[in-house]
């Protein structure tokens, strides 16, 4: 809920922020924009840039950087040991996670490698909230396995459940007890749910979780890049916190976990990631890694500039104004498009609107890839850039029947980048489309051997279904871009 009545009674998300530095985008005609998309072999991933009207791909290192991050990045000191800016990152961490110690790494799915490096030994069982693609990548390439400890009912994707991403206690404990504490390294509670549709876990079911991890002698580890909105929607959603602050909130999160680590790309606007703890013994194992794979232990593969914004973001990231930004302009998008008959992952989540794209084209199987579909589809008819989330995206040669949990496709609404009219156009289109969802077709992959499918292989629509949206909206649109 805004902060701000209006006296229409409208619930509008108003921005906190001035936009002082913008970047020209250009909007393609209709069949220029299938043009692209054919020339993109179907997959967003492979677009340029120049051809996407708004880039709702992702918010990773996509989100908006403020005045001071900026001017900090400017008194940067480049030393290669015992810089002031490493200093100043310390003393942020300390303020804002307060955790003692940090090691850097050059993005999120290098701190995972550094930790699972560092503390996970071969045959050891991860239990999680839920996974995140390069978490399991680096938990099994280091010999571990994860096991998903979710409700079911977080993959329902219309819900009234305020918190999808808590871990079922019941299941957590029959997990230990079947595969034994000491084969455990940690417990991961992953922020923000990334993959079941940015959905939050609460204080009270993380209270639980420490409990069992302390009856058991567990560490646990959080996964923050998208801490800071969980934190807001715990202070939206969970009854005891609506009067504390959010930095207070951010506070208990990281004092619940004994070791915390974050894509800077997510939290803090900026670049890189950090991993953060107490431990003076898990600093040591951390930091042998990092400077065999990341660079020395001040910098870990990121410029000084890049630490000074991570510094200056943390304090930032305590700022509901700018934090409750993203969210509170996916609640307007999910409100509007659940209004029109879209089925939407709900309630809203965060980073982005997540639209459940196997109810979307319930006349295409999963084999269809109906993600991918609407995501050609939605570009087609706007110029909007999304990503498919599901199937294809978890697509791996050595199971290639598997199939999602959910297939989604996600609109990112990085930090402070678009506008309302922007998400006001984005809707429309998204109505459109719903409208004329029976003209979304069966799409099937290009394979290229060796090459990743979701995010880099073509793809091609099976029937000429993109030229006749591309017909239809002509035919509602006129000469409308
Ligand atoms: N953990 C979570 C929850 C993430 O969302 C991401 C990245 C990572 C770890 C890995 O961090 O990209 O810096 O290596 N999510 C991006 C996305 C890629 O588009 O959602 P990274």
């Amino acid at each position: 809920m805004s902060k701000v009545r209006f006296y229409n009674g409208d619930d509008i998300p108003l921005e906190f922020h001035r936009a002082r530095i913008v970047q020209k985008v250009r909007l393609l005609p209709v069949d220029e924009r299938l043009q692209a998309l054919e020339k993109a072999g179907y997959n967003t991933y492979r677009l340029d840039s120049r051809d996407v009207f708004l880039d709702m791909l992702t918010d990773s290192g996509t989100n908006a950087m403020s005045d001071l991050q900026l001017a900090s990045m400017m008194r940067a000191d480049d030393a290669y040991a015992g810089s002031e800016s490493f200093r100043r990152l310390e003393d942020a961490v300390h303020d804002v996670l307060g955790k003692k110690y940090v090691v850097p790494a050059h993005q999120g799915r290098a701190a995972e490698n550094v930790i699972m490096r560092a503390l996970l030994r071969q045959g050891d069982i991860v239990p999680m909230n839920y996974h995140f693609g390069s978490t399991v990548n680096h938990i099994t390439l280091n010999g571990g396995k994860v096991v998903e400890l979710v409700s079911p009912e977080a993959f329902e994707s219309a819900s009234d459940n305020p918190f999808k991403g808590n871990v079922d206690t019941v299941r957590l404990e029959e997990c230990i007890n079947r595969y034994g504490a000491e084969k455990i390294p940690f417990i991961r509670m992953e922020a923000s749910t990334n993959l079941i549709g940015g959905q939050p876990f609460s204080l009270s079911n993380y209270y639980q979780v420490r409990r069992i991890a302390d009856k058991y002698g567990i560490r646990i580890l959080l996964d923050a890049t998208l801490l800071g909105e969980n934190a807001y929607l715990v202070k939206q959603r969970e009854a005891g916190y609506g009067d504390m602050e959010l930095k207070e909130i951010l506070r208990i999160f990281c004092d619940l976990a004994d070791l915390v680590y974050f894509s800077a790309r997510k939290l803090t606007c900026a670049r890189g990631a950090l991993i953060c703890t107490d431990d003076f013994q898990d600093k040591l194992k951390l930091d042998q890694v990092v400077s065999v794979f990341e660079g020395y232990v001040t910098y870990g593969g990121m410029s000084m500039k890049e630490i000074e914004a991570i510094a200056q973001g943390l304090y930032e990231a305590t700022d509901e104004d700018y934090i409750s930004q993203s969210p509170s302009f996916i609640k307007y998008f999910v409100e509007h498009a659940v209004e029109m008959g879209i089925p939407m992952v709900t309630p809203p989540g965060v980073l982005g609107a997540h639209i459940d794209a196997k109810l979307f084209c319930d006349h295409l199987p999963v084999q269809a890839y109906p993600a991918n579909s609407v995501v050609a589809g939605l570009y087609i008819c706007s110029g909007v850039r999304g990503m498919e989330g599901g199937t294809a995206s978890e697509y791996s040669p050595s199971d290639p029947g598997h199939i999602a949990d959910m297939e989604l496709v996600r609109l990112a609404f990085p930090r402070r980048v678009f506008t309302l009219s922007q998400t006001m156009f984005t809707l429309d289109r998204l109505k459109w489309l719903y409208d004329n969802r029976r003209l979304l077709g069966p799409m099937a992959y290009d394979d290229i051997p060796g090459m990743v499918r979701g995010f880099r292989t073509p793809l091609k629509p099976l029937t000429d279904w993109p030229s006749r949206l591309v017909a239809k909206f002509r035919e509602d649109f006129g000469d409308s871009l």
